[in-house]
């Protein structure tokens, strides 16, 4: 390996994006005005101290500052930086983390303890693959069943495992924890400190642009944790940025879900799920350039840009998540093939019925057949996935789990064929045009956006899921919204058929 290599092979796996010190002063100003008052400060990864040499200036009166890092280097240009009168305060130690014990380490620290930095941004699949070993020893912090908790497999970030691990043995001092971290894996620490009851009594999140800061395409905060036992409920304010400190929601619990705002969720509770609804994911095929095609004079052309000759019987018209989330779903500009009715169908039947179709997937099976999806795997050749008796009815109501918009739209048939909508997109099957309508005006209804926006986080990747739309109860929005345009004596006037639906 060449040393540029090396170096690039290091810097991903000790997850190094060392804090610009502008952002650690912000940093440190914000924790300053929250009243933040520590007597000892540790940075548990310090890299070249950044957030120590901030945390210094910043916290006149604290005794203490322990800063520890694997990377000697590191250590050596940070004592360089230090200044004289500085260096009485500060213990540098040269460690690796998940060697610490810090039962041993923090009775030694003066309280109030500010446990402040920037733990690596890696994940343990990421280590997985370049061979990586700066990991915990085996442990299910996460709580996993089955399989993922014999193997050890399930991903999670490196930091996630740090923090979680750091409150776990701060709760019961004087103590506030300040990291910054993806907000992905703010959320699941505070998931797991909620669901696990630490004793930590106020946390905050205020987001942070690692783009600008860091060159990380990834949401990210300072999550601020304080322990002490908990004074009312679980909540966690959502604040702009760290130094325009606005605030702009409270994340929550209920039972075991996150919510992304508990505001909109205590008003709309009455929606949350007592009917369950079938949503169903689009189609699913991972091989574009041969299962989808444009229409172009007349004819089909694929992926690769080839006209394709073959019978309209397993073509069907085909909404992409940009078309449905834009409400473009009158005119389809693409088509794909449906090989398969449900699941595990033989795909022979297509030689018998469709010879031309059955020659054209032949001609390309090499492409079809190295599909990675594990869904393909010991499944009849052509197979997709995502398809039942669902995927045929006439018209749909369907959504982008992709786009940061709430937007249903109606699916009708083209042409007299059912139209397809991709993986991204989840759907409601409906017989027929009233039925559609009628449910995708109660789901575009303001009422069902809010109870809906009380679950998603937007910056996650795919923020809208399926789990969420089954949350709410259409038959209670029907309910809720029939009251609302007859007045409150209308129950006995909702027709059963609006409701049979649901
Ligand atoms: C995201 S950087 C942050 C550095 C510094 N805290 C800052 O904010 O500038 C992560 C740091 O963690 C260090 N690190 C990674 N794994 C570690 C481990 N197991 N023990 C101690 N330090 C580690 C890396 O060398 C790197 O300096």
């Amino acid at each position: 390996m060449t040393g540029k290599n090396q170096k690039k092979r290091q810097v991903v796996e000790f997850g190094d994006f060392q804090t610009p010190s502008h952002l650690a002063d912000e940093i440190c100003h914000c924790l300053l005005a929250e009243g933040v008052r520590p007597k000892s400060v540790v940075e548990p990864t310090c890299g070249i101290g950044g957030f120590l040499i901030s945390a210094m200036a910043a916290f006149e009166h604290a005794r203490k500052f322990l800063g520890i890092e694997i990377n000697r280097a590191y250590l050596r240009v940070l004592e360089q930086k230090l200044r004289q009168a500085d260096r009485k305060r500060v213990e540098l130690r040269h460690a690796d983390f998940f060697q610490l014990d810090w039962e041993d380490i923090l009775p030694h620290l003066p309280e109030p303890i500010l446990v402040l930095g920037n733990p690596p941004w890696v994940t343990n699949s990421v280590l997985g693959r370049i061979r990586g070993s700066n990991l915990p020893i085996k442990n299910n912090f996460q709580g996993h069943r089955g399989f993922d908790a014999i193997t050890g497999k399930s991903n999670f970030d490196i930091s996630e495992w740090m923090l979680i691990h750091l409150l776990d043995k701060l709760q019961h001092r004087r103590a506030v924890l300040a990291m910054l971290c993806k907000t992905a894996v703010a959320r699941k620490v505070l998931k797991h400190i909620w669901t696990r009851d630490f004793s930590i009594s106020d946390t905050r999140l205020y987001t942070v642009d690692a783009k600008a800061h860091f060159n990380v395409s990834a949401p990210a905060c300072l999550l601020v944790c304080r322990a002490g036992p908990p004074a009312g409920a679980k909540a966690c304010g959502v604040f702009s940025g760290v130094s325009t400190a606005r605030k702009i929601s409270a994340i929550g619990m209920h039972e075991a879900t996150l919510l992304a705002d508990q505001k909109k969720y205590k008003k709309w509770s009455q929606l949350d799920g007592q009917v369950p609804v079938a949503w169903r994911s689009g189609v699913k095929h991972d091989c574009v350039q041969v299962m989808e095609f444009i229409r172009r004079e007349g004819a089909f052309v694929n992926g690769l840009g080839e006209r394709v000759d073959i019978e309209d019987e397993f073509v069907f018209p085909l909404y992409k998540s940009s078309a449905v989330a834009k409400g473009l779903t009158n005119r389809p500009e693409r088509w794909v093939l449906i090989t398969q009715k449900s699941v595990g169908d033989d795909t022979r039947i297509i030689r018998e019925s469709a010879p031309k179709t059955w020659s054209y997937l032949t001609e390309y099976a090499d492409e079809l057949d190295q599909r990675k999806s594990s869904v393909y795997k010991n499944k009849p050749r052509f197979s997709i996935f995502g398809v039942g008796d669902y995927s045929f009815a006439a018209w749909k109501v369907a959504i982008s789990g992709l786009y940061k918009r709430i937007q249903f739209s109606i699916i009708p048939p083209v042409d007299g064929k059912p139209a397809m909508v991709d993986d991204t997109c989840y759907f409601l099957p409906c017989t027929n045009r009233n039925e559609a309508v009628l449910c995708a005006d109660l789901l575009n209804s303001k009422a069902a956006r809010e109870f809906l926006r009380a679950f998603i986080f937007w910056d996650a990747k795919r923020p809208i899921t399926a789990h969420i739309l089954k949350r709410l109860d259409l038959r209670a929005l029907a309910k809720m919204q029939h009251k609302t345009l007859y007045g409150p004596c209308a129950d006995a006037e909702i027709s059963a058929s609006q409701f049979a639906l649901f």
